[in-house]
């Protein structure tokens, strides 16, 4: 095998570099192992991705792949090694690694044999467009990283034309919440925003604005999806919607419960109201 760190891989126009690296205090590795932080995600810009079906999908949609972390072990892998060429071809490095890199990375047992570095990449409010019959959902406070994930794949699954991020919220670049997407983060626009941004934007919205609150009046499946584009707006995992947002909206629905459950789990009713509001629109 060459001794020189790079591997077989064909010469490119403005290719990246494959490196093999066996220490975690590598300091590539240990500038790759703080994106862990939020700290660090938002100073560079960089995030993570776990697994070779994120890393294919975030390529897929044209996200910018900086460092790409492949198992030494998992070499004779096929769509590994081609994923491991397209990246070098796309300019970015490759970094060949064992079991405990991955392991320290990932920060978990048993890591995938692909992660890739990419840059992050947010919407402005301003560039989304939803016309009859689409649904834009908006989250005040995310606070769940699997919650935020969560919607952003099932939001993915109905065709939602993006995912507002309103205030404070867990960020959705976290290792956790890219995991729950698994890979709808890099397919449904998504826009951070703070509250006066969003109340701003939601007064020029043609549409109507369904509230999703625990005293609404209003059953969930009454609303008209179908007339108009609907932003759906949904509450803290704790707290609810502010008042503010809850003024905001043209009606507060209710999904009805029975039992002794005081509510719902934030994703899971984000998820029954946008299959109702998509209801018209899906076909099998
Ligand atoms: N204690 C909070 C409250 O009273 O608002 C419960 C919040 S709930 C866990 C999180 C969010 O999920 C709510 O703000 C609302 O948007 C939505 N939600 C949960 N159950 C719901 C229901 N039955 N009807 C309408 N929205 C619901
Ligand atoms: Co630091």
């Amino acid at each position: 095998p060459p001794t020189d760190g790079r591997t077989r891989l064909p010469p490119t126009n403005a290719p990246g570099r494959v490196k093999e690296v066996s220490s975690v205090s590598n300091p590539i590795v240990k500038d790759i192992r703080s994106l862990a932080q939020k700290r660090h995600r938002e100073e560079t810009g960089l995030f993570l991705a776990e697994g070779l079906k994120l890393v294919v999908d975030a390529l897929d949609a044209g996200w910018q792949i900086q460092t790409l972390v492949i198992a030494k072990s998992a070499s004779g892998h096929e769509l590994l090694e081609r994923t491991a060429a397209r990246t070098v071809a796309l300019g970015a490095d490759v970094l060949e690694a064992n079991n405990k890199v991955l392991e320290a990375i990932t920060r978990r047992d048993n890591p995938q044999s692909a992660v890739g570095v990419f840059k992050r990449r947010l919407t402005q409010l301003a560039q989304l467009e939803a016309g009859k019959g689409d649904v834009i959902v908006a989250l005040d406070r995310v606070r769940d990283p699997g919650n935020l994930g969560t919607v952003l794949r099932t939001a993915d699954a109905v065709g939602a034309k993006g995912v507002i991020v309103i205030g404070d919220s867990v960020d959705p670049f976290s290792l956790e919440t890219v995991r729950a997407t698994m890979g709808s983060i890099f397919s449904v626009p998504l826009a951070r925003v703070s509250e006066a941004e969003f109340l701003e934007w939601r007064a020029r919205f043609r549409g109507l604005v369904v509230g999703t609150h625990m005293e609404g009046t209003v059953d969930y499946r009454t609303p008209k999806y179908d007339a108009q584009p609907t932003l759906l707006v949904m509450g803290n995992e704790q707290a609810g919607l502010t008042e503010a947002l809850a003024k905001a909206c043209d009606v507060l629905a209710r999904i009805p419960q029975a039992g002794r459950a005081d509510s719902l789990n934030l994703a899971i009713a984000t998820g029954v109201m946008l299959f109702e509001a998509r209801r018209g629109s899906l076909r099998l």
